[in-house]
C-alpha cells in the first residue's frame, strides 16, 4: 500500500473517530504525526473472554514468529479483548442505552495506527465457531469500512483453538475470513508445505496449548505469513 494511501485512510478514520467522541483529539492529532514508514506492526488480537488463556499463548507464538521476520522491522503487540465490553448492536447504527458501556472505541486508536500493517484475529472455538467477543468485534469493524475502507489491504490471518482435537476449528476459522475479505484485508493462510487455510489449536485439558506440535507449528507460519507479506507490501 502506498503511504499517501494508508496516511488518507488513516486520517479518514482518526477524524471520524474523534467527530463521535471515540478518540481524545490530542491522541488522534499524535497519531496523525506518525510516520507510516519505518517498522510495520502486527497486532494480535485476542477474543477469548478468558484473559491469558490458551487462545492468548498461542497468539503470542504467532506474534513471536511474526517479529522473527525482521526483527529490526516488525513491532508486535498482543491486544487482549477479554474484560472489555464490546456490544455488538452501533454496527447496525442501533443506540445503546444510556449509560451502556462500550469499550470499542478504546480499541480505535490502535487499530487506526498506520504502522499497523497486519493482524492476527485468535478466537476460542464456542460450539464449531468463534465467540460472541469475537463477533462483536468483527461487527463492530464496521466502522472501518464506512471509513474508507480503512483496513483495506492490511494483511490478516486466523487462528482457533477448541478444546478438541476436531472441534469445529475450520469452520470458526473461515467464519472470521469471512468478515475480514468484507474489510476487503488480505486474507493469508499458513503457507507451506501443505495446504492450511489458517491455524488449527487443540487445546488439550491436561496439557499446555504448546503442546499442540502441528497447531503450533501452523501458529507460527500464519504468523510468519502475515509478517512476509505485510513487509513486502510496505516495501511496494
Ligand atoms: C461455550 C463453550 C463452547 C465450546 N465449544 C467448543 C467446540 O464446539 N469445540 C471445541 O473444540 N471446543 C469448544 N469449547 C472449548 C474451548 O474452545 C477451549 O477450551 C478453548 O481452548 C478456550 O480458549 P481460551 O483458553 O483462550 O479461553 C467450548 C468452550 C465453551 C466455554
Amino acid at each position: 500500500m502506498s503511504n499517501d494511501l494508508s496516511r488518507r485512510r488513516f486520517l479518514g478514520v482518526a477524524g471520524t473517530a474523534a467527530a463521535a467522541g471515540a478518540v481524545a483529539g490530542t491522541a488522534a492529532a499524535e497519531e496523525q504525526k506518525a510516520s507510516p514508514s519505518g517498522p510495520i506492526k502486527i497486532l494480535g488480537i485476542c477474543t477469548s473472554p478468558r484473559k491469558g488463556m490458551s487462545t492468548a499463548k498461542a497468539l503470542q507464538v504467532a506474534l513471536d514468529a511474526a517479529r522473527e521476520v525482521d526483527p529490526d522491522n516488525v513491532e508486535i503487540e498482543l491486544v487482549e479483548l477479554a474484560g472489555l465490553r464490546i456490544p455488538g448492536e452501533p454496527a447496525a447504527g442501533v443506540e445503546l442505552e444510556p449509560g451502556e458501556r462500550d469499550d470499542f472505541p478504546s480499541l480505535v486508536p490502535k487499530l487506526s495506527d498506520p504502522k499497523v500493517a497486519g493482524l492476527i484475529i485468535g478466537t476460542p472455538v464456542y460450539f464449531s465457531n468463534m465467540t460472541a467477543l469475537c463477533k462483536a468485534f468483527l461487527d463492530r469493524l464496521m466502522f472501518f469500512r464506512k471509513n474508507d475502507f480503512a483496513l483495506a489491504d492490511k494483511v490478516a490471518g486466523v487462528i482457533a483453538v477448541g478444546g478438541s482435537r476436531i472441534g469445529g476449528q475450520l469452520l470458526a476459522v473461515e467464519s472470521v475470513q469471512g468478515a475480514l475479505y468484507g474489510q476487503d484485508m488480505i486474507v493469508v493462510g499458513a503457507g507451506p508445505p501443505t495446504t492450511r487455510c489458517g491455524a488449527a489449536v487443540w487445546n488439550q485439558k491436561d496439557k499446555d496449548v504448546t503442546a499442540d506440535e502441528a497447531g503450533m507449528q501452523a501458529v507460527r507460519d500464519v504468523g510468519r505469513r502475515v509478517a512476509e507479506l505485510a513487509l513486502r507490501l510496505a516495501k511496494a
